[in-house]
């Protein structure tokens, strides 16, 4: 039986797959390369000396999803395809509504038409709201999120708890992951997005790459060490490893269960920062800016739970992962 990984070119998504693969599952990829590169698929096979069948399609396009079905032996699903900025999703509410929910359905239908019981969902910490307290625990309630992207998750992740009271043979983990960074060690795959980043690494990279002049830290007036956001960062290679340990946990139970995939520390963006300049000894200029619009001052993973469940915990360092990224960043200065 195969596995199914939606969005399995994504920067999540191919690192999970390299991790499928090395631990000898057979693996299929549906990803209509809105948001990645073709070329991901080449490396994903170069790494692992490994084929993976690749379906250039439409999570949401029923009739695709059928073919892929009736065509491969697929046992179980990971679903990573969605769109992911925050930011875009204010602007297009609708939009990130209707691809995200809509996927997922679609997603769900086939697999009960074609008997597929086990999915792993790609969650994130952002359900736990700006209310709950630090650190965030899988009891918390889930009452709201602060935008359109994340109600997204937070809504999903309702859709699955609800279609596993229906279906008792159903299995669902939740994987809510925190901030993930860092690349493959090999430089050969990593986080390539498109036009300027959103996120924190990816824009380090690009400042210390000189594609960027300078980054912008946004804020350092928060009440944390250095009045500098703090979060909890996690490699991305130890996230493809909480998802294959997922994958084995969702063989052997049903029901849907949340669990945390992060390290339960966190680092400030100044920490960062200065952790890239010196393991990589390359120069990030930055300055001080206003705080970004939504953003919490601090927050960081309980993350018993999945040690617990999985007997997985996050291993690498935040060296690990500036090291990883700029391994990958500097010998791929324009991505793929
Ligand atoms: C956000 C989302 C999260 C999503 C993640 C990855 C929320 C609450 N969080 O996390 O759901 O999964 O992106 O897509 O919506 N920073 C700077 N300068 C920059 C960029 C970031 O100082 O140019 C700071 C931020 O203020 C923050 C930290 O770096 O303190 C991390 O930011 P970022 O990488 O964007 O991730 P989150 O906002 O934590």
């Amino acid at each position: 039986m195969k596995v199914l990984l939606t969005g399995g070119a994504g920067y999540i998504g191919s690192h999970t797959c390299v991790e499928l693969l090395n631990q000898g599952y057979e693996v299929v990829i549906a990803d209509d390369f809105s948001n990645s590169k073709p070329e991901v698929i080449n490396r994903i096979k170069e790494i692992t000396g490994k084929d993976v069948d690749v379906y250039p399609i439409d999570v949401a396009d029923k009739n695709a999803m059928k073919k892929l079905f009736s065509e491969q032996s697929i046992g179980s699903v990971i679903h990573f395809a969605g769109y992911k900025a925050v930011g875009e999703s204010c602007q297009k509410p609708l939009m990130y509504y209707r691809n995200n929910i809509d996927a997922t359905l679609t997603l769900l239908e086939v697999m009960e038409e074609f008997g597929v019981n086990k999915f792993v969902f790609s969650s994130s910490a952002t359900v736990y709201g700006e209310n709950n307290p630090i650190p965030y625990v899988e009891t918390m309630p889930i009452t709201g999120c602060t935008n359109p992207y994340g109600w997204t998750k937070l809504m999903i992740e309702q859709i699955l708890k609800d279609a596993c009271a229906a279906n008792k043979e159903l299995s669902v983990v939740l994987l809510r992951y925190f901030n993930p960074i860092g690349a493959h060690p090999s430089g050969r795959i990593g986080e390539d997005p498109s036009g300027i980043p959103n996120n924190l690494l990816p824009y380090v990279a690009k400042v210390a790459v000189g594609k960027l002049p300078k980054l912008g830290v946004f804020g350092n007036d928060y009440p944390t060490v250095d009045g500098t956001g703090v979060r909890d960062y996690i490699h991305v290679v130890d996230l493809a490893k909480g998802h294959a340990a997922a994958l084995a946990y969702a063989e052997n139970h049903t029901g849907a269960e949340a669990i945390n995939l992060g390290s339960g520390k966190g680092h400030s963006v100044l920490e960062i920062v200065n952790t890239f300049s010196r393991v990589n000894n390359v120069p990030v200029p930055y300055e001080i800016k206003p705080r970004r619009e939504g953003d919490l001052p601090e927050f960081y993973a309980n993350a018993e739970k999945a040690k617990e469940l999985l007997d997985w915990t996050a291993e690498l360092t935040l060296e690990d992962m500036c090291r990883d990224l700029w391994n990958w960043q500097s010998n791929n200065p324009d991505g793929y």
